[in-house]
């Protein structure tokens, strides 16, 4: 593929909604009327979620817009500030009528929270469904459908849940989400991060032009401050498809770059201006902020354990008795700045040369870090656990060493290439992991890397080193493709004549992929042209991961996230073997559940 590319991750991811901004942009005024229009349907008009589930709580949220008393009154629109408190009752019961209530409470919200309502439930049964509700003010919020986690000591439970990331609003209509919601067979959805993105509508746009007007971001400029990243968020939770995945399911949820800006770091992003757009540090606390609020996150000030941590503490880890266990890491608040290497990059890392020694020297340097040293010692000690047969790791950028030929990226041949902002450019704690994975004995179980961020879906095993080829892999890693963000696909139709068949693009964009894979002997899987989730499956004998995706693009359908009703499709299984610590082909999807969580009316008292 001739000239894909200026080569930096964020060009290179950015390059169609550029050729977008290209086509029309028109100028929107942001109108506060508008944002608040899910609000108008009712008090709880942002939905009802759930998250992080542990054997006996999850948490429970909404949002109460406290309606107008008077004429006049202030709407309460997200980031607004305004609008009185409010007194929520919730409810968490074991029926869908809640004739069998089991907990309920009163909480107060107000401006200070962005009238978001928050409740860790405690005191639930292991491995049971519940249903949860708020009311205020002769209002009632949709029935959300939650569980808990299958986390009982000695007993072996199913283990079932779907990998998303990379949910860019303008990107196109939340498919996924919605085949999320349909399915009945989920314990929770992983979200590893990307939920939001902070781009506004105009030259910066990204995503389709079929979907200017039709699907704009909401603040219509990038979102900077406490105001703008609550309104986007308001704006994710009146999305219809969304909104049906949060009610059906627990979600554990991990930020990435774009709930703050592209290619964030412990002091700057790439995509932060600090001369128009004020002190990073400032903006990253409000992002924090917002993502508290709006996402249905335990409070890290709830979290039980106090692990060592720098600044807040949003890793943590998640049973499943003794079939395993998700440790969720963070890999941005504390992460030293990518490698740059001008002309291919000068801020927020991206495709940088590599084999060049002050190159090389830099991207190995052991005082550089991506995650803290207290959390890269948690991981680790959670990674030896021997009581779990599966360590499974929920993880933002990607673990396994990749490198690119210059020629994919339209650049010179002889150029090898790694993106520095993963793991491959943080290669001293990259190496410290993948070496500790390597020196666990059998009995310390297996490893699986769950991760997101490079919209595209891969399966890899994961090098014990790549000089030593001949060396068994530590483990696997599977990477999910984007709901919606522009992928391999996008960046190829950008580059090539707008003329160009879709059926062309694909056959452009599989050479591409194919070639990467070559490089990399350890890839098994890599598609770049589908979007939507990857199911993981978990059983004593082994983790499977089933790729849903999107329809091939065709030339009647050049791109299928701009149709509201899209449907996703099986498009790959792969899978690890309990001891093998690496990839075989899966024959087929998954199918039912060993077991099914507690549902039972008679549970709770009548309440
Ligand atoms: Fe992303």
């Amino acid at each position: 593929m001739a000239d894909v590319v200026t080569p930096s991750r964020r060009s290179v991811l950015k390059g169609a909604a550029l050729a977008a901004a290209a086509v029309a942009v028109p100028v929107r005024v942001f109108d506060a009327q508008a944002a608040a229009a899910p609000a108008a349907d009712g008090i709880f008009g942002y939905g009802v979620a759930s998250g992080d589930p542990t054997a006996d709580a999850v948490v429970i949220w909404t949002r109460a817009t406290p309606p107008q008393r008077h004429a006049g009154d202030p709407v309460a629109v997200p980031g607004s500030g305004l609008g009185q408190p409010l007194q929520v009752l919730w409810e968490v019961a074991a029926d869908p009528e809640f004739r069998f209530r089991v907990r309920q409470g009163v909480v107060r919200t107000s401006p200070d929270s962005d009238h978001t309502v928050k409740v860790d439930v405690t005191g639930l049964s292991p491995y049971t469904r519940y249903y949860y509700r708020f009311r205020a003010e002769g209002q009632a919020s949709a029935v959300g459908r939650t569980q808990t986690a299958p986390d009982e000591p000695g007993r072996l439970h199913a283990l079932r849940f779907a990998l998303v990331s990379c949910s860019n609003y303008t990107g196109g209509y939340f498919a996924a989400y919605r085949a999320l919601g349909q399915r009945d067979d989920l314990d929770f959805v992983l979200h590893v991060g990307d939920y939001i993105y902070e781009y506004g509508n105009g030259a910066d746009r990204y995503g389709p032009p079929e979907l200017i007007v039709t699907r704009d971001g909401v603040p219509a400029t990038e979102t900077i401050d406490l105001a703008g990243y609550r309104l986007r968020h308001a704006l994710h939770k009146a999305d219809p498809d969304l909104a049906f995945a949060h009610r059906r399911h627990p979600w554990i949820t991990i930020f990435d770059d774009h709930e703050v800006a592209n290619n964030a770091w412990n002091g700057g992003a790439e995509n932060h201006t600090p001369g128009t757009e004020g002190a990073f540090s400032t903006r990253r606390q409000q992002a924090y902020q917002a993502y508290l609020e709006w996402m249905p996150f335990r409070l890290p000030d709830q979290d039980q354990g106090a692990a060592p941590h720098r600044g807040i503490r949003f890793f943590r880890r998640f049973g499943f008795g003794p079939l395993g266990d998700l440790s969720i890491v963070e890999t941005r608040q504390n992460r030293s700045p990518q490698v740059n290497v001008p002309p291919f990059t000068t801020v927020g890392g991206g495709f940088i040369p590599t084999g060049i020694p002050a190159v090389d020297a830099q991207l190995a340097d052991p005082a550089r870090q991506l995650l803290e040293p207290e959390q890269l010692g948690w991981l680790r000690a959670g990674t030896a656990d021997l009581g779990r047969r599966w360590h499974l790791i929920g993880n933002q950028v990607v673990l396994t060493p990749v490198r690119f030929p210059g020629a994919v990226l339209g650049l010179p041949p002889q150029l090898t290439m790694l993106n520095s902002d993963q793991w491959d450019g943080y290669q001293a704690d990259q190496a410290a992991l993948i070496t500790h994975l390597g020196a666990q004995p059998a009995s310390a179980g297996d490893v699986v890397v769950l991760t997101g961020d490079i919209h595209s879906s891969w399966a890899m095993d994961i090098p014990a080193s790549l000089t030593a080829p001949e060396a068994a892999p530590v483990g696997v890693e599977f990477v999910c493709p984007s709901v919606t963000s522009d992928g391999f696909y996008e960046l190829v139709r950008a580059a090539l004549p707008a003329t160009t068949p879709a059926e062309a693009v694909v056959a452009a964009t599989q050479n591409i992929t194919a070639a990467v894979a070559a490089a990399n002997p350890w890839i098994s899987y890599l598609n770049g042209v589908g979007h939507g989730y990857t199911l993981i499956d978990v059983t004593p004998d082994r983790v499977q991961a089933d790729f849903y995706h999107t329809p091939r693009p065709t030339g009647a359908l050049p791109d299928p996230r701009i149709v509201p009703s899209t449907q996703l499709t099986h498009a790959a299984s792969w899978q690890t073997l309990a001891g093998s610590r690496r990839l075989s082909p899966a024959t087929s999807p998954v199918g039912l559940r060993a077991d099914d969580p507690t549902e039972n009316p008679e549970h709770g008292r009548p309440g």
